[in-house]
């Protein structure tokens, strides 16, 4: 049997974070005001630190990570580079698949690789406290779990449906020490007003973030500001330390370069920050298919518009030029609850436009079939949104063998399922089905796009 396992020692944890948008093909659009202007640095400023905002309009190839912040991620980093070789045997297929295993660390996935960075800035800039969404509870934990190691105090508002369906996880945001709602809550105007719409909505992570960010700009002392979990460039850039390790990894394993490269995308976080570093070989000549997974339930690649549109329902934050489903959308309640988004990364999105990604969208009976496989041959029981990025990778695995091609697939594994196991027993128990977005559904929820200007 081959070595299934390549390590990085704590020397080649990544010094700098990798920025894509200096090496991006084409102009990227601005983020925009309400009135259609371009975002300043100050309009953002009340609810983001200043040094955050900075990496956020950034162009540099390279920005430095803090020797603070590199000495907390390597509680876990460097992660793994694993090969799933009893899978690829099940398979019966030449294909090599390889996965970024990023569900060791603490909280269980990707997500602490941004949050420490968030937290740490925000401490530097005197900030006390954080607010943020969360829908499956991954960043929502995540973030508690970074502001305990640093210092800053932490309040979540999770996804009322993942609130009800994901108890363990506001468990574990209690241990750190951060307090947990479930949104919509009567805390806020727009969460009162959400339930005053609909007293039995699920609850959507735009209508959360609208939640948080008007929490932290309430505050009258000005010492909280909001995090976002995924999105934004400097949510991006930080998750680039994931591409960089396996770039070094997939040397070691005597793989030049993978020939496709998988991740699921909800916000787009954990497919950029694998993705990215490969997109600047792909720029330069490298012959990679890049794919990000959705669910068939939340479309936003593959059958929403590129638009410019608001990232959260209330339309509290800047316009931005991506691909959305319309920021009233409600997805429906499936159980990869950080894959209900209405929107995308602008940088991901951007990519897309320019055909260096090629989006594809499963459905969610397809994605628990291949989770179980799996945990099956693997062992590991992955998160329900990994189970988008397995799947894909266990269609291009019997892609392979059917062409008889010897391919490199390599693909993020974002996190485990350990918190997420009602979803499985749902799905042993034959209770979940497949629920495509109608195109009744997803019309009405592009119309609002016709409101804003257009890229
Ligand atoms: C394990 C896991 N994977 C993927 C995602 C999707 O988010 P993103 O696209 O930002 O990586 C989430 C979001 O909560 C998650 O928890």
């Amino acid at each position: 049997m081959e070595k299934p396992f390549y390590t990085l020692p704590y020397e080649e944890l990544p010094e700098q974070w990798y920025n894509l948008a200096a090496d991006l093909p084409g102009a990227m659009h601005p983020p925009l005001t309400s009135d259609g202007t371009p975002a300043t640095p100050e309009s953002l400023s009340a609810v983001f630190p200043m040094n955050l905002i900075e990496q956020e309009m950034s162009d540099q190839r390279w920005i430095d990570i803090p020797e603070e912040v590199r000495d907390i991620i390597a509680r876990w980093r460097p992660t793994p580079l694993r090969r799933a070789v009893y899978l690829e045997k099940a398979l019966d297929t030449p294909a090599r698949i390889y996965y970024k295993d990023e569900s060791v660390s603490p909280p269980g996935s990707h997500k602490p690789n941004t949050a420490v960075a968030q937290a740490w800035y925000n401490k530097q800039a005197g900030i006390k406290q954080l607010t943020t969404e969360t829908g499956a509870g991954q960043w929502g934990s995540a973030l508690a779990f970074a502001c305990q190691l640093v210092g800053l105090h932490c309040k979540v508002f999770m996804v009322r449906i993942s609130f009800d369906q994901k108890p363990s996880r506001k468990i574990m945001m209690r241990v750190w020490n951060a307090d947990c709602v479930p949104s919509p809550s009567e805390t806020t105007e727009f969460g009162r007003e959400m339930i005053a719409e609909n007293p039995d909505t699920p609850g959507t992570l735009g209508g959360a973030i609208s939640e948080a960010v008007q929490e932290a700009v309430g505050d009258p002392k000005g010492e909280t500001r909001y995090a976002l979990g995924s999105v934004l460039n400097h949510v991006m850039l930080h998750q680039t330390v994931i591409g960089l390790e396996a770039q070094k990894q997939l040397q070691q394993a005597g793989e030049k370069h993978p020939d496709r490269l998988i991740g699921c995308c909800g916000g787009g976080s954990n497919f950029a920050g694998l993705a990215f570093p490969f997109l600047s070989e792909k720029v330069n000549g490298s012959d990679i298919d890049v794919i990000g997974v959705e669910p068939t339930a939340c479309p936003t690649m593959t059958r929403g518009r590129f638009a410019y549109d608001y990232g959260d329902s209330a339309e509290s934050t800047p316009l931005l030029p991506m691909h959305s489903l319309g920021h009233r959308f409600v997805p429906s309640g499936i159980h990869a609850g950080g894959l209900r988004y209405h929107g995308m990364a602008p940088l991901v999105s951007h990519a897309v436009e320019q055909g260096l990604v090629d989006p594809l969208a499963l459905d969610q009976l397809e994605c628990y079939n291949a989770a179980l496989l799996w945990s099956r041959t693997e062992g590991a029981i992955c998160a329900p949104e990994t189970s988008h990025a397995v799947a894909a990778a266990v269609r291009e695995a019997r892609k392979a063998r059917e062409e008889g091609k010897e391919r490199c697939i390599l693909f993020n594994y974002s996190g485990h399922g350990l918190m997420d196991l009602s979803a499985y027993q749902n799905y042993l128990d034959g209770q979940l089905q497949d629920s495509t977005l109608s195109d009744q559904e997803l019309e009405k929820g592009l119309k609002i796009l016709d409101e804003n200007p257009a890229p």
